[in-house]
């Protein structure tokens, strides 16, 4: 999907899903993937992404179920399926990986997470 890669890797207002806390979260993901292609031979760095990430799905997984949201099965799939393969990675992270976690975050907040605003209340 076509949307635009921010270059720096920075959240901004255009991934917002109006919920201070999951939006936080997301601020954190940024981060979390910025700091791996900025030194992909950290492990610290990987470690603290996989961390954040983990926390971030378990926390937006909570939100879905609190508020009965339908759409859960699917998106918790996806979860699934990005954090194993971010589980199984180790340094030095490749540029193909950086791209493609890039990718990932913002194909799925704005495709995958934006079909929840609104839904959580
Ligand atoms: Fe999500
Ligand atoms: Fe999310």
């Amino acid at each position: 999907m076509g949307f635009a890669i921010p270059e720096p890797f920075c959240w901004d207002e255009s991934f917002k899903v109006f919920y201070d806390m999951l939006d936080d979260e997301h601020k954190g993901l940024f981060q979390g993937i910025f700091n791996m292609a900025k030194d992909p031979k950290d492990a610290g760095a990987l470690s603290w992404l996989v961390t954040k990430v983990d926390e971030h799905f378990t926390d937006e997984e909570a939100e879905m179920t609190k508020h009965n949201y339908a759409d859960i099965g699917p998106h918790q799939a996806a979860h699934k399926s990005f954090l194993d393969k971010i589980r199984a990675l180790s340094t030095p992270v490749d540029d193909g990986t950086v791209k493609f976690a890039k990718e990932w975050l913002v194909n799925h907040i704005k495709v995958t997470d934006f079909k929840y605003k609104g839904k959580l209340e």
